[in-house]
């Protein structure tokens, strides 16, 4: 699909079948394009990347090549998941890159939120290119674009993802999704049989848990956020209305804990809950104390080093739905 404005003939994709249109006619197009070339694609494994690798890899399977970057920053579980189903499941071509101390050498003592926001964004760019160089006769590259991105070219993923590919390393884009909508995309993913808890992920800032470690990111407070974070999604997962976004912050400080008799520092784990239409407002979600005291009894006792968890009550404005 060429041009930028969503074309008249595209109806709104809501069912399985208008999905399985939009893929028939997408995997045609994509054939197409491309022809015998190949493609290169970053794979985060957010619902937009993996649907974009699911399309290709049913349009040219081995012509594609997928990097997932691991940057330390990703939920639990989740570098293992997109191995999982690309490489294993899908037998796709996935280079896994573990860049985790890269990520993390370069973030020591960096307290400031946009600084770690560059880091991030420019360390993610030198390694995919890095890979990419690697790689010979690659002539496209797909990207996971959806419509509200070229919409809203000064919206939330513009303004805190900066950088692109360096001069060298311009290729052709390939953009299947670039004219549907989030909820269209999903449709589709479920269409071509990703899982569920990646199809309907909730958004996930790019710079990932390294905006919700706060300040300067250490290794035992990024691990303690990553087991708290599962633990307060798990249980916040289980509720009938699913807030529209809901995770855990670390802040960089230390309260007194008192166990077996003795007293030692340890850190905080908060929750935050939030439901928004477009992220430009937000309103705290009020939580069952059930499923807030499952969180801190089971952070606590899962959790090494946490010895207090929080509740962020905080509405948008003025409090940002990140903490950084
Ligand atoms: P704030 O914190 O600005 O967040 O109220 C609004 C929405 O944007 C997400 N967010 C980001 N998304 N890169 C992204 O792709 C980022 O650096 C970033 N920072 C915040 C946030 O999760 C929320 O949904």
């Amino acid at each position: 699909m060429s041009g930028n404005v969503r074309p008249e003939s595209l109806e709104r994709i809501v069912t399985e079948e208008q999905a399985l249109v939009f893929i028939d006619d997408q995997v045609k197009e994509l054939q197409q394009q491309i022809g015998g070339g190949k493609v290169l694609l970053a794979l985060s494994g957010g619902v937009d990347s993996s649907v974009v690798a699911a399309l290709l890899i049913k349009a040219i399977g081995k012509q594609l090549t997928c990097v997932h970057v691991n940057h330390g920053l990703l939920r639990k579980g989740e570098p293992e998941q997109v191995i999982e189903v690309f490489r294993n499941q899908m037998d796709a071509n996935l280079i896994y890159v573990d860049a985790v101390d890269r990520f993390l050498d370069k973030l020591a003592n960096v307290t400031d939120p946009e600084q770690k926001r560059k880091i991030i964004g420019k360390e993610f760019i030198d390694v995919f290119a890095e890979e990419a160089e690697k790689l010979d006769g690659i002539k496209f590259l797909g990207q996971g674009t959806i419509y509200p991105d070229i919409l809203e070219s000064d919206g939330v993923k513009a303004h805190h993802n900066v950088g692109g590919l360096p001069e060298n390393l311009q290729f052709e884009l390939v953009e299947p999704v670039k004219f549907l909508y989030k909820d269209e995309v999903r449709v589709v993913g479920k269409a071509l049989g990703l899982p569920d808890n990646m199809v309907y992920r909730q958004p996930f800032p790019g710079p990932g848990l390294g905006v919700r470690c706060v300040g300067a990111i250490t290794r035992d407070r990024l691990d303690a956020l990553r087991e708290a974070d599962a633990i307060v999604r798990e249980e916040i997962g289980k509720l009938e209305k699913k807030p529209w976004q809901y995770f855990a912050i670390i802040p960089d400080m230390q309260s007194t804990g008192i166990k077996d008799g003795k007293r030692y520092m340890g850190w905080s784990v908060v929750i935050r809950a939030i439901n928004t239409v477009d992220a430009v407002t937000a309103e705290a979600v009020v939580l069952p104390w059930e499923t807030l005291r499952t969180i801190r009894d089971r952070v606590i006792a899962e959790v090494p080093g946490v010895n207090r968890v929080l509740w962020d009550m905080s509405d948008k404005p003025v409090s940002t739905i990140e903490w950084e």
